[in-house]
């Protein structure tokens, strides 16, 4: 059967990981969060304490850094490794959150992560998330969707999710967080978050997880 390229860009906390996992698994396609990959740099950026404006000390921990991912067997997650190590409780911490945008603003770490996820998805049969999957990693995909959803339902979801890693956080300053990321992330000179002339819109303000995996695999059934 035709493996296809699967993009799913929007706006932060829509509930794109959770369908395009599900929708990765329902195909036996591959998943790659990209937004973990971002998180990733700003960790590793963080830990080895270089300042963003550091250009080169920068350009030089992206060619140090290795970031990978791992199948986790007993729960099917894809975990994100960075150097080798499983790193993936925290780089959804708060702390990360707040400065990944400021992270993924930097041409460079933009050329480094596009292109490594470029060659992930080269043989196809892949279902990649992010802001910018759609227009400049994959302008060639054959599925792409655009998410959307009340900031208020965004926010609830992220507290629920945080709240399950024991990080409890007031719904203001995760509105705040939400908020702040998608301006950063819409205004930014270099592939900035936007919906592709071509991208389907989905808003999941309303609608339940199962009823977004299927409204993604009716458009792959369109195209297949
Ligand atoms: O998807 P997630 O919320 O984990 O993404 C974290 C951040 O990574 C986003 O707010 C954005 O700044 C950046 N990102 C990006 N391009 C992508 C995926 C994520 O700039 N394709």
């Amino acid at each position: 059967m035709k493996q296809l390229v699967i993009a799913i860009d929007g706006y932060s906390s829509c509930g794109k990981s959770t369908t395009a996992k599900a929708v990765a698994a329902e195909l036996g396609y591959a998943y790659i969060d990209t937004g973990a990959m971002y998180r990733a740099v700003t960790l590793y950026l963080l830990e080895h304490s270089i300042g963003f404006e550091e250009l080169p000390r920068i350009e030089q921990a992206l060619h140090d850094m290795t970031i990978s991912f791992k199948r986790n067997r007993r729960t099917g997650r894809n975990e994100l490794c960075l150097d080798g190590e499983i790193r993936e409780d925290e780089i959804r911490q708060m702390r990360i959150s707040n400065s990944v945008s400021e992270v993924s603003v930097i041409p460079a770490v933009r050329h480094a992560m596009v292109r490594q996820q470029q060659r992930m998805g080269r043989k196809r049969g892949i279902v990649m998330d992010g802001r910018d999957i759609g227009t400049t990693v994959f302008p060639d995909a054959e599925v792409k969707i655009f998410m959307t959803a009340d900031t208020r339902t965004r926010a609830l979801r992220r507290q629920e999710e945080l709240a399950v890693k024991g990080e409890q956080v007031e719904l203001e300053a995760i509105i705040d967080n939400l908020v702040k990321r998608d301006h950063l992330d819409s205004t930014r000179a270099e592939s900035p978050l936007r919906r592709a002339a071509d991208a389907v819109l989905l808003d999941t303000s309303h609608i339940t997880i199962d009823e977004q995996v299927d409204f993604v695999l009716e458009r792959v059934s369109a195209v297949l």
